[in-house]
């Protein structure tokens, strides 16, 4: 065939579309189990640092972070009823879905929508950490509109069910060296110990507006403020309050008072 017949051009453009898409489709089949590896590589390293479990300074390797993961108590909360729902498989359950799918998913009514979220999961995993047989920390997941991005992250609990033990952010897209500050470690570290409830039961943590002079009345509730970038300090201190408020996890955690839960995996006290 003549190389300027343009039934030849046709062809050879067809052709290489045809094999650059298989290529495409084939590097997506491929990757998608490494790309699941990471996600979940990811999410074990994220709880397993909130969890307390791991000694000053441990790294573990993948394979161990992994299985420490998989030991943790992990559960689905209904958090509309506030109790848990075994009928949800904790280990395929996705959140994040479940926050866009109407089926799995409720409005959150304007009055309640401080973190800005439309949506959300009616289901929730979350993390029982025991130590022997007391339940030592609860680990949350909590998320909501910042200045820029969603911000996603994990709030771990204190037996006592009010003050924090740890907090992480592992996902946002707040500007570098502004609203990114929220995953600073000197500044989460100051969550540690900051009570979230006050006397009368209403949530009172918050990123303050200033610095938080250490042994004020402020103090056992309030985080340093982030210089430059209020808009998503206020958008975390919103956040909070939504997820440990009476539309987010506050009945499971009156529930989880009055009823403590029992244990349902063996103690993984001290393991590093
Ligand atoms: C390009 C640009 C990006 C910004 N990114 C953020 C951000 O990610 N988070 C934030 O809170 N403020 C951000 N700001 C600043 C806010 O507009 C606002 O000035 C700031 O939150 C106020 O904080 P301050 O009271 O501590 O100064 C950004 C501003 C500009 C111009």
């Amino acid at each position: 065939m003549n190389n300027d017949s343009s039934i030849k051009a046709f062809m050879v453009v067809v052709l290489v579309a045809v094999v650059c898409s298989s290529l495409v489709s084939a590097a997506v089949v491929i990757l998608r189990p490494i790309q699941l590896n990471h996600q979940l590589l990811d999410r074990s390293r994220n709880i397993m640092q909130l969890t307390g479990l791991l000694s000053e300074g441990a790294e573990p390797g993948d394979e161990e972070l992994l299985a420490l993961y998989k030991s943790l108590d992990t559960r689905i909360v209904d958090i509309d009823t506030g109790s848990f729902d075994s009928t949800v498989n904790a280990d395929t359950f996705d959140k994040r879905r479940a926050a866009s799918n109407p089926e799995l998913s409720v409005a959150v009514p304007a009055e309640y929508d401080q973190a800005n979220l439309g949506r959300r999961s009616r289901y929730a995993p979350v993390y029982l950490v025991w130590r022997e047989d007391h339940l030592d920390r609860i680990i949350l997941p909590i998320r909501g509109a910042a200045m820029w991005s969603t911000l996603y992250g994990y709030l771990a609990l204190e037996a006592d069910l009010n003050t924090v033990a740890a907090a992480t952010f592992y996902e946002h897209a707040e500007t570098p060296g502004l609203g990114d500050q929220i995953t600073r470690p000197d500044w989460l570290a100051q969550w540690k110990g900051r009570q979230i409830y006050d006397a009368q039961g209403e949530p009172r943590f918050a990123v303050s507006a200033g610095r938080v002079e250490p042994g004020s009345f402020t103090a056992q509730y309030e985080v340093d403020a982030l210089s430059g970038a209020t808009v998503t300090a206020d958008a975390v201190t919103a956040l909070v309050h939504y997820w440990l408020g009476p539309h987010g996890y506050r009945p499971f955690l009156d529930q989880l008072r009055e009823q403590p839960p029992v244990q349902s995996s063996p103690a993984r006290a001290e393991d590093s």
